[in-house]
C-alpha cells in the first residue's frame, strides 16, 4: 500500500547538537507494525503545515510507543520552521521508506566512513551493533570541518566505549587529527582489510571513498553508499529523485556500489526492494 497521507507525529523534545543542527525526539501517534520494522538507513517524510514535506533519516528507529529520534540541520524553510516549534507541536509523518543498510551476520570487519551530518543515517546501525553484540567488528572514521560542526555528541561518546571510533577535522585544533577521513584510509586498511565499507556524507567524500576502496582492493559489491536526492513523494511516483534507471526513494537511499554504477550507466533496473 502506498502511504501518501501523513499520520500524526508529536514533537516530544529537542536539544542543540552541532552547529545549526538539532537532535529531535518524535512520537508517531498509534504506530503501525511497519514502524517497528524500520531498518537503519531508511528515511521518513516530515510534514509541517504550510511548509510541505522533507525527507529525514532516523537516528533511532521507532519503538513500540512510536518514539524515535532524528538529527536535523537548519537549511531552509521547513527546517527553519521546525526549529521554531515548541515541544508538544503536532506534525505529519510518512514512512518508513527506502532501503537501509545491509544487515551483517557473517561479515566481520566493517569500516564505516561518515562525513558531517552523514553520521546520522549510520547511527541506528552503530547502536544495533553496540547493543545487540552483532558478530561484526566495526571501525568508524568520522570527518567534520571543525569540532563545532560535529553532530551526535552523546551518541559518539557512547560509541567510543564499545568500538574503534576516530575523528578527523579539516580545521584541526590541538591534539586533533588533521585532514579528511580519506587521508587515513590507507593506514586503516594496512592494519586490517575490511570485508565491507559503508559510507555516508557529502557526495564528494562518498565518491572519493568508493574510488579509494576500489584502488585498495575492496570489490564494488562490498561498498555501500547512502545517496541524497531531492524527494517529493518518497514512494516512487513523482520521479524527482531518479538516479539513472532507479528512484532513490525506493531503490535507495542506500545503494550497493556495483548496483549504483550500473543504474547510473542506465543498464540495470533494480526490482523494488532488492538490494
Ligand atoms: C533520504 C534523505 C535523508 C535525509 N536525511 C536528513 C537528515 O537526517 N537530517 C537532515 O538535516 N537532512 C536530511 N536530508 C536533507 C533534507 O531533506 C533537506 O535538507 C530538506 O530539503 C530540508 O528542507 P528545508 O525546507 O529546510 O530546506 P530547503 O529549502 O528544501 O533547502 C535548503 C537548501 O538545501 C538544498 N537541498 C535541499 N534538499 C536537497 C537534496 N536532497 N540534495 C541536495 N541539496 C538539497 C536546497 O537546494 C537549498 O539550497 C535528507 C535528504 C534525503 C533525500
Ligand atoms: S521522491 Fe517521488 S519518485 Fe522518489
Amino acid at each position: 500500500m502506498l502511504e501518501l497521507t501523513p499520520r500524526k507525529l508529536r514533537l516530544l523534545d529537542y536539544y542543540d547538537d552541532g552547529e545549526d543542527a538539532r537532535h529531535f525526539s518524535f512520537a508517531i501517534e498509534s504506530p503501525w507494525v511497519s514502524d517497528l520494522q524500520t531498518i537503519a538507513g531508511q528515511f521518513f517524510m516530515l510534514a509541517l503545515p504550510g511548509f510541505g514535506e522533507a525527507p529525514f533519516t532516523y537516528v533511532s528507529q521507532p519503538d513500540a510507543q512510536g518514539r524515535f529520534n532524528a538529527l536535523i540541520r537548519r537549511t531552509g524553510a521547513l527546517s527553519n520552521a521546525l526549529f521554531e516549534l515548541p515541544a508538544g507541536a503536532v506534525l505529519g509523518y510518512r514512512g518508513p521508506f527506502g532501503k537501509g543498510w545491509p544487515l551483517f551476520f557473517s561479515t566481520h570487519q566493517v569500516l564505516v566512513v561518515a562525513g558531517g551530518c552523514g553520521l546520522a543515517p549510520l547511527a541506528g546501525l552503530l547502536d544495533e551493533a553496540a547493543e545487540h553484540h552483532l558478530p561484526v567488528h566495526l571501525r568508524v572514521i568520522y570527518g567534520a570541518r571543525r569540532q563545532a560542526t560535529q553532530v551526535l555528541g552523546r551518541e559518539r561518546e557512547r560509541w567510543k566505549q564499545t568500538m574503534s571510533f576516530s575523528e578527523t577535522f579539516d580545521q584541526a585544533g590541538a591534539g586533533q587529527q588533521q585532514g579528511s577521513p580519506l587521508v587515513h584510509l590507507e593506514q586503516l586498511f594496512a592494519k586490517q582489510m575490511p570485508d565491507a565499507v559503508l559510507c555516508c556524507g557529502p557526495q564528494a567524500l562518498m565518491q572519493a571513498t568508493a574510488d579509494s576502496c576500489l584502488n585498495l582492493g575492496i570489490p564494488a559489491n562490498k561498498i555501500w553508499l547512502s545517496m541524497e536526492r531531492r524527494m517529493h513523494c518518497g514512494v516512487g511516483l513523482c520521479g524527482h529523485c531518479y538516479i539513472g534507471a532507479s528512484y532513490a526513494c525506493v531503490d535507495g537511499p542506500v545503494y550497493r556500489y556495483d548496483q549504483l554504477q550500473a543504474v547510473q550507466a542506465g543498464c540495470l533496473t533494480l526490482p523494488q526492494g532488492q538490494g
